[in-house]
């Protein structure tokens, strides 16, 4: 049986109670931390950095941080999270001038290292580099933003990826990230992704508990 795991966006928390978000969230069952970083170039929105990043950690959170880094360039920002603390990070191949190198200094680090496909970038930045992820995410909205729409043209690219895993034999964990809830969770998992990040879905209401009781409930089906 697929290990799902369940990686709220802290995009969507309060920020002014953060550590107390993360907290609760944790208790609710999630697993580990999706966490958006943006740099108003790469993307047109501007977030949190690695002294956040850092403030968790002295907060007492030990739950793997899953960094997605939207910033251009990326390389120093690698370094940067590396120190504060990070799991996994992962990263837009458009936004680096040397792909190879980037994935090799998470790795060089101790992270966790992953490639994030917007909807419309191909696959094949995948092709000389797939024994050199952890992770690959795949963008089921365009990046920037919280409580957008899912894009349906996701299932399909999650199905080729989902292939390339399998074909590679590499442990490789597939993440999905926009617009995943209660309602496509499983639909979402049948095309083969097995960790699903949501932000308005979970921070949006009231019982985060139930919420992802829910999601899991929609898993095991
Ligand atoms: C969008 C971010 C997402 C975002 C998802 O650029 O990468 O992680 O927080 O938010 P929801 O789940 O609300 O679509
Ligand atoms: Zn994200």
């Amino acid at each position: 049986m697929t290990d799902f795991l369940i990686a709220p966006s802290i995009l969507s928390a309060d920020f002014a109670r953060l550590g107390e978000e993360v907290d609760n969230v944790l208790a609710a069952g999630a697993d580990i931390v999706h966490f958006d970083v943006m740099d108003n170039h790469y993307v047109p929105n501007l977030t949190i950095g690695p002294m956040v990043c850092k403030a968790l950690r002295n907060h007492g959170v030990t739950a793997p941080i899953d960094v997605h880094l939207m910033v251009k360039p990326v390389d120093r920002m690698i370094g940067d999270f590396i120190e504060a603390g990070a799991s996994y990070i992962t990263f837009h191949p458009e936004a680096s001038e040397h792909i190879d190198r980037s994935l090799q200094m998470i790795r060089d680090g101790g992270c966790k290292s992953g490639l994030v496909f917007n909807p419309a970038t191909p696959l094949h930045y995948l092709d000389h580099v797939m024994d050199k992820v952890d992770m690959i995410l795949l963008m089921s909205v365009n990046p920037g933003f919280g409580g957008q729409k899912f894009i349906p043209g996701t299932l399909d690219k999650l199905r080729q990826a989902r292939e390339l895993i399998d074909a590679s034999g590499y442990d490789i964990r597939l993440e999905v990230d926009g617009g995943v809830g209660v309602g496509n969770i499983a639909e979402i998992a049948q095309a083969g992704a097995d960790t699903f990040v949501a932000g308005s879905a979970i921070f949006n209401t009231d019982d985060y508990q139930s919420t992802i009781d829910a999601m899991r409930a929609e898993l095991a089906k």
